[in-house]
């Protein structure tokens, strides 16, 4: 018999429902928040208020598109954290209100664990490029910069991972000193593309172990156009593309020194990218340049399952409902839930 979930993920901006027969996606409706881009970040309470906002019409789509009927969900799946406590709280309100309604039981999802399950969503039934355990995971996002060791769909590990800023607010924080708008990470990697990535050199960190630390790239960054502007008012007007490719090159460059350290040491050749970050064009390249010279086996997710998405937590949520990882009425969202 298969299983019908609806997943629901509110975690940061954007409110978004699933809902998934067994590991295939019947729909997947995502309502992002164009409302932060005026503030250069996402700003949690306005971010709370339009998830309000967002939930029911979301979740409805999502089963309308599915077209499945309320009486064939099996259980609920909602992110519990990490994330914003009153994005996460809507999400989480709603997850409890709908299993409570049609008597269903509920399934906790940490946001993490769902970005590196994106790799299990199939399109249809005969799908099966999927990673075989155990495999490794570069999770890069806004928030995380990690490299997981995932041993089986519900077991997994941190085996390296940022002491300060993550990948994406490395991309997001030097767009926002060049004056581009946020999210700045896709508008570099389309401006890099036009770009010298050899044109300007930014520094590198040296860290311990498989782990990664991109606060000081940043502020190399901002040290490096603040004495460029002194010279040239318009630097960054003039050399835009080439400050992209550039920038854009020195996190690849990061990323990629430390997972082909993990792969040597764990001596384990899956190789996956998760999270927002994986959208990014030059770092897919790299990686697939990377598994001709290293015999790597590399899975991309779609670009729709690297940003924020419920089908990830519903397909998490599957895996957990197999397992009978049921969770009570009096769960409560955790802003800083543990991986
Ligand atoms: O996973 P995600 O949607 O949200 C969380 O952080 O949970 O990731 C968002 C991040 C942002 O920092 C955004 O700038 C970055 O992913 N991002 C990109 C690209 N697309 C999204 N960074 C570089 N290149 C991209 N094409």
């Amino acid at each position: 018999m298969s299983v019908v979930i609806l997943g629901i993920e509110s975690s940061c901006d954007d409110t978004s429902a699933s809902v998934f027969r067994d590991e295939v996606v019947l729909s997947n409706c995502v309502a992002n928040q164009d409302v932060h881009q005026a503030y250069g970040g996402v700003v949690p309470e306005l971010a709370s208020r339009a998830h309000q906002q967002n939930i029911i019409p979301v979740v409805e789509k999502a089963i309308r598109d599915a077209k499945v009927s309320k009486d064939e969900i099996d259980a609920v799946a909602f992110t519990r954290g990490p994330g914003l406590m009153g994005s996460l709280l809507v999400g989480t309100s709603f997850a409890k209100g709908f299993a409570l309604a049609n008597n269903l039981p509920l399934i906790e999802v940490n946001h993490l664990h769902a970005h590196v399950l994106a790799h299990f969503i199939k399109e249809d039934k005969d799908d099966n490029n999927q990673p075989k355990f155990p495999f490794l995971c570069l999770l890069v996002s806004g928030g995380n910069s990690q490299i997981v060791h995932v041993k089986s769909h519900l077991d997994m590990e941190i085996i390296g991972q940022t002491i300060d800023d993550a990948a994406g607010e490395a991309f997001d924080k030097c767009a926002k000193v060049m004056g581009l708008p946020y999210p700045g990470g896709p508008l570099i990697d389309k401006l890099a593309k036009e770009g010298n990535p050899d044109a300007f050199q930014f520094s590198k960190p040296r860290i311990a172990d498989f782990n990664y630390s991109f606060s000081g790239l940043k502020t190399s960054f901002l040290y490096f156009l603040r004495d460029q502007l002194k010279v040239n008012a318009n630097f960054i007007e003039e050399n835009k593309a080439d400050i992209c490719a550039s920038l854009q090159k020195t996190i690849i460059d990061i990323l990629m020194d430390k997972l082909i350290k993990a792969s040597k040491a764990t001596n384990i050749k899956q190789i996956t990218l998760a999270g927002g970050v994986s959208a990014n064009s030059g770092l897919r390249n790299r990686v697939e340049e990377l598994a001709k010279s290293n015999n790597w086996v590399t899975y991309v997710p779609k670009f729709s399952y690297t940003t924020d998405n419920a089908a990830m937590i519903a397909i998490n949520g599957y895996y957990k409902y197999l397992k009978k990882e049921f969770v009570k009425q009096d769960i409560a969202p955790f802003a800083r839930l543990e991986f």
